[in-house]
């Protein structure tokens, strides 16, 4: 019996979506507003899902506690209040897009999460434009 259970947290962060092998004309046509050279912000909303077995003896999919403390410590303490593209490492030459940020996450998170635990990442930029990862 396979249940999923989710964590919703919260960040906001600065970004540019750029691509240096453009010039301004290209990036402003297929980024628009998001390539605003200045940078703008985003409130993202992250809920990361974990699927797996429910332990006999906890009852728990996974401890809730663990994984609030490893999106805080992990992501929202290295992402929340962040100019993406100058202050994280990860994004120094990757397009700080939903979908490179998601990954980013999914990459992170899976280290510290059981083996045997499906992990899935969705990551809203805006209330109606969000994207979903899970490893493949
Ligand atoms: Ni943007």
């Amino acid at each position: 019996m396979k249940v999923k259970v989710h964590r919703k947290a919260h960040f906001n962060a600065a970004h540019r979506l750029f691509n240096p092998d453009w010039d301004d004309r290209k990036n402003q046509e297929v980024f628009g507003k998001c390539s605003n050279p200045n940078y703008h912000g985003h409130n993202y909303e992250l809920i990361v899902a974990v699927e797996g077995e429910i332990d006999a003896e906890t009852g728990f999919v996974m401890d809730m506690k663990i994984l609030r403390k490893l999106i805080s410590t992990k992501i929202e303490e290295k992402l929340d209040h962040k100019n993406l593209n100058i202050e994280v490492e990860e994004f120094k030459n990757l397009n700080p897009t939903a979908e490179n940020i998601a990954v980013i996450i999914w990459n992170i998170l899976r280290k510290d999460i059981g083996k045997k635990l499906k992990l899935e990442v969705t990551l809203y930029e805006t209330p109606r434009n969000y994207v979903v990862y899970s490893g493949q």
